[in-house]
């Protein structure tokens, strides 16, 4: 749901409250049951439904309704060990449970012996009070982020025929606010709030999860084909310590920007690195990261050094508005860092050949989270148009000399630099 519609809903909410009280004190009553039935089976639910949450947008986090008062959305964390079947015994109170998977191609990195079934997220419907409980299941990726799967639709279709599933009707499944896509956070932190006459716990910061949650989808690096390109070039697999030093530095990026509220996305060769084998090429020199022009802050400079980088270089210093790039050191990594330019049909990113100016054209995208060698970075959704557009039909075979100012298929001259 976009922001518009959250405020909408909330003033539907207030014309209401009154016909909503009603169902909210039998909707609490089923809620404590559940929550009660968790404990028990030692599993935390914490409230992550954006709804009910911004109605705290105040950062107050104790509330007295609980949204529509039939549909509530909650978070818990997985781990190997967490069944399909936990909510299972609910069955016998006058619920309805039904489970989608995470899908087994997904790359979690979950202990060796994970089982191979685990819960994506749980539909838990209460027949008598038309009240439905939807339970998020968090993964832990690697080191830095969670992540939860899509409800796997075509499955759920399939499974509401051949079982008896007649309760999950389409409006609910519509109105459901994760599921549609795989989505990721870097952490949700809880706190004990109070919901209702019930003590649940939510995010910390509400605000702080309300961004988070309007922000991107979540898509995989494709492994199929980063597989074959390592088995047919016999490129090395093992990320060498100069890799290593690469990812330590995007994570120091993402430390200078994320506090800036900042984005940043792959781009130029890291992204081919991304894209073609979910990696980095380990024979090229320096990481490339794209910002757009409207994100421009002088404190992106300022933010890079405290955190450790070295400035090399400033291009296109004539105008933020043409070919601004900076060049950076952290360790022994460059870091080229773009500025991103939108014109109607296209984007554009500036480049400086001694005293030529070169512009290399982009097409336009938008960002998604991904997950690069475990560190969470942004790509653009649609990557295989922009390496396609930047590196031509070969762009899956490695070159070993590649000359950025000459090799592109997207770039052409556009003036000189004035030598001052
Ligand atoms: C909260 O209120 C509901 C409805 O009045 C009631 O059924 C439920 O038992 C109460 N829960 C607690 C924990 O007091
Ligand atoms: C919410 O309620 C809990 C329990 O009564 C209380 O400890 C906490 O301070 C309250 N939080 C806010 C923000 O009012
Ligand atoms: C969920 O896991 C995170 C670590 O990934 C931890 O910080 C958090 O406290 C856990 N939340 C609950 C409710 O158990
Ligand atoms: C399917 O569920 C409906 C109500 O939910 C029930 O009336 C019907 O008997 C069930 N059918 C089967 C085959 O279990
Ligand atoms: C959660 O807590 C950790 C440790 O205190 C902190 O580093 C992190 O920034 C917090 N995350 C959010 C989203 O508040
Ligand atoms: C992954 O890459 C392989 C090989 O290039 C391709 O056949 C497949 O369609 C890709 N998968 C997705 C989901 O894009
Ligand atoms: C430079 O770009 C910014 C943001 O795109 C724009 O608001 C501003 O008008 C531009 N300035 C000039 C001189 O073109
Ligand atoms: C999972 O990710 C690791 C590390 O990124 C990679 O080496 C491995 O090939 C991936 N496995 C699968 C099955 O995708």
């Amino acid at each position: 749901m976009n922001k518009s519609n959250v405020v909408k809903t909330f003033v539907v909410i207030s014309v209401i409250s009154f016909t909503l009280h009603l169902l909210n004190h039998y909707s609490l009553g089923v809620l404590g049951l559940l929550l009660n039935f968790a404990e028990n089976k030692e599993t935390r639910l914490y409230l992550i439904d954006p709804d009910i949450i911004s109605m705290n947008i105040f950062n107050g986090r104790n509330t007295t309704t609980i949204g529509d008062g039939n549909i509530i959305t909650l978070g818990m964390n997985g781990t190997s060990q967490t069944k399909i079947t936990l909510f299972d015994h609910l069955k016998d109170k006058g619920f309805r449970v039904f489970c989608s998977e995470v899908d087994t191609t997904v790359n979690l990195t979950l202990s060796t012996h994970s089982n191979k079934h685990l819960p994506a997220h749980f539909l838990i419907y209460h027949k008598h009070t038309d009240f439905l409980i939807h339970i998020v299941v968090f993964y832990k990726r690697y080191r830095n982020f969670i992540w939860c799967d899509r409800i796997q639709i075509e499955d759920l279709i399939q499974r509401i025929k051949q079982e008896n599933l007649s309760w999950l009707k389409t409006e609910m499944l519509e109105k459901l606010h994760f599921g549609r896509v795989p989505f990721s956070f870097n952490s949700i932190n809880t706190t004990r709030g109070i919901l209702g006459n019930t003590t649940l716990l939510v995010p910390e910061n509400g605000d702080k999860f309300l961004k988070d949650y309007n922000e991107l989808e979540f898509i995989e690096c494709n492994y199929t084909r980063a597989e074959k390109y390592y088995r047919e070039y016999k490129m090395p697999r093992e990320p060498t310590d100069w890799v290593l030093k690469a990812l330590e530095m995007l994570e120091k990026t993402g430390e200078a920007l994320d506090k800036l509220g900042i984005p940043f996305t792959l781009g130029e060769g890291t992204l081919l690195g991304w894209y073609r084998q979910c990696g980095i090429i380990s024979h090229t020199s320096d990481l490339d990261i794209l910002v757009f022009r409207e994100d421009y802050s002088d404190d992106i400079f300022t933010s890079l050094k405290k955190v450790g980088f070295t400035h090399k270089n400033t291009f296109g210093k004539a105008s933020l508005n043409d070919s601004f790039e900076y060049s950076f050191r952290w360790s022994r990594v460059k870091l080229d860092l773009f500025f991103v330019y939108k014109e109607k049909d296209l984007f554009w990113i500036g480049g400086t050949d001694g005293d030529k100016k070169l512009r290399f054209t982009l097409p336009k995208f938008t960002n998604c989270w991904s997950e690069m060698l475990g560190v969470r970075v942004r790509v653009p959704c649609d990557s295989a148009a922009y390496v396609e557009k930047s590196y031509g039909k070969n762009w899956y075979k490695p070159l070993k000399r590649w000359f950025w100012a000459k090799d592109p298929s997207n770039f052409k001259v556009v003036g000189k630099w004035d030598r001052r």
